[in-house]
């Protein structure tokens, strides 16, 4: 029988890639990733936090081991991979959970953390306003995205090959989102380049 189309774009494309993902991102896990989770990672604060789009739990190995923390996504199939990670260190809370609608409190998480995840968010200004909502009034988001970038042949580039992009591998690399950050009402803290102007580790404020 033919699976039901639940509305959620996002999710079915990754839900469909959950097996492959960590073999599809492998070479560049190991090639440059890994150096900016590092990086990103330096910034978080101790208390609760968020994590938004956890994937398969390629971050999970990289926070401290007493961090109270929450893992959401809004693929089960994703969650499913990321869970069968977390044997051996401190378990997350994991929930299924769309970015536009989170079910916590305003003022709930310390930290958020998101990893190229505003790439497929259909509606990403919704999204980051709810992010706004439940961080604390002096807690902090902590993002690393790839966006369009500044060079106008790149940018034609990327705003050509984006359908097809979406289609394989369910990412736009057309979004504005540091743009985005700053409408859902954040302050951008701090802004650093790690792969030319492409990929970001942004540090917002609400
Ligand atoms: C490119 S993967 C990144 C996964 C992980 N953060 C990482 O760095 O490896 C994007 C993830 O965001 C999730 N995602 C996409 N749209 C979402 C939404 N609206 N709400 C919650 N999660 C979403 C996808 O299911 C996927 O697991």
């Amino acid at each position: 029988m033919k699976k039901k189309n639940t509305g959620n774009p996002e999710k079915e494309r990754y839900s469909r890639i959950a097996p492959f993902f960590d073999l599809m991102e492998f070479l560049p896990e190991k090639l440059t990733m890994v150096r900016w989770r590092k990086e990103l990672f330096s910034y978080l604060k101790p208390g609760q936090t968020l994590e938004l789009g956890v994937g398969t739990g390629k971050n999970l190995p990289y926070y401290p081991p007493e961090t109270p923390l929450v893992a959401v996504d809004i693929s089960r199939r994703m969650i499913d991979i990321a869970r069968k990670k977390t044997l051996s260190i401190p378990r997350p809370a994991f929930a299924v959970m769309n970015a536009e609608e989170l079910t916590f409190l305003d003022h709930s998480f310390e930290n958020v953390v998101v990893t190229f995840v505003f790439c497929s968010v259909s509606d990403p200004l919704q999204g980051l306003r709810e992010l706004r909502r439940v961080v604390q009034p002096d807690g902090q988001v902590l993002f690393l995205e790839h966006v369009l970038p500044g060079n106008p042949f790149l940018k034609f580039l990327f705003n050509a090959l984006n359908p097809l992009v979406v289609r394989i591998f369910g990412a736009n690399i057309n979004r504005r989102t540091v743009q985005n950050i700053t409408r859902a009402g954040f302050s951008v803290e701090k802004e650093m380049n790690l792969g030319g102007d492409i990929v970001k580790l942004i540090v917002a404020r609400p």
